[in-house]
Order: C-alpha cells, then sequence, then structure tokens
C-alpha cells in the first residue's frame, strides 16, 4: 500500500476563499504536504486529467468547471493516504456526505464539489505525476 494521495482544491472553493479551511482540515486530518502548486488548467489539461470520464455526460461540464479557475494541486502523505482522504472529503455529492467532511462543509453540488481526491493508490501515482515532477516534491 502506497502512503501518498493526489488532491485538488477545486475553483469553487478558491473563488469562495476556502484554500486556508481546507488546508488547515487537511494539516488537522495528519497529511504531510509533498508537493502543492497553485495553477490553472486550460480546457484541453482539464480534458485530459478527466480522461477516464470522456464517455460520461457530465465530462463537458467537469472541463469547463475545472478550467473556469485557478486550482491548488497538491500531493499529500499518510499512511493509508488514498482511504483516509476520501474519508476526510466525504461523498462525491456533497448532500450525501458526512457531517465534518471537508465536501459537506464546502461543497455545493456534486458537480462544484470543493476538492478532488485520488480513488487508488495507481491513480494517485498518475495523477501526481501530471502536475508534479521529482524536483517539486519533498
Ligand atoms: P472528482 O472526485 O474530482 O472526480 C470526478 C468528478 O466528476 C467528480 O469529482 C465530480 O466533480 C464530477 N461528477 C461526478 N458525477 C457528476 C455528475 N453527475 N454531474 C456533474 N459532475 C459530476
Amino acid at each position: 500500500m502506497s502512503n501518498r494521495t493526489f488532491t485538488m482544491i477545486k475553483p469553487d472553493a478558491v473563488k469562495a476563499g476556502n484554500i486556508g479551511n481546507i488546508l488547515q482540515m487537511i494539516n488537522a486530518a495528519g497529511f504531510r504536504i509533498v508537493a502543492m502548486k497553485y495553477t490553472r488548467l486550460t480546457m484541453d489539461q482539464a480534458g485530459k486529467f478527466y480522461e477516464v470520464h470522456k464517455e460520461r455526460p457530465f465530462y463537458g461540464e467537469l472541463c469547463e468547471f475545472m478550467s473556469s479557475g485557478p486550482i491548488v494541486a497538491a500531493i499529500l502523505e499518510k499512511d493509508n493516504a488514498v482511504a483516509d482522504f476520501r474519508t476526510l472529503i466525504g461523498a462525491t455529492n456533497p448532500a450525501q456526505a458526512e457531517e465534518g467532511t471537508i465536501r459537506k462543509k464546502y461543497a455545493t453540488s456534486i458537480g462544484e464539489n470543493a476538492v478532488h481526491g485520488s480513488d487508488s493508490d495507481e491513480n494517485a501515482a498518475i495523477e501526481s505525476s501530471f502536475f508534479f515532477n521529482g524536483l517539486e516534491q519533498f
């Protein structure tokens, strides 16, 4: 089991001024920041990042949204990082997210859901290398 996961603070949460609050929750839950970047995806880059969802009806909307403003991308480290981070962020749909999770607090809809978290060790590695090279990880 790997101990790293990848996250993005999405454009809705950045726009709402919640970067600090979300990073505070991530730190309080015991994750160490390995890499971090404030950046903005182009439509093409968002399409590539979310390529696995290409056939889904919400793909266009997802890419539009993810390229609509700046994001914070980060690699996080902790024992059992992928599963523990998904617990911390809560369900994809904030209406189903547990009390005290990041999405329950800061997400507004299934599309604009404040944060991304990798769903497997394999995807955590792929997604991390999409944003960061080896010299940017500490
Ligand atoms: P994320 O964890 O970033 O992974 C894929 C994203 O697709 C997901 O969060 C949601 O933001 C988005 N998504 C999933 N289902 C829907 C949906 N039904 N409508 C719009 N966006 C969705």
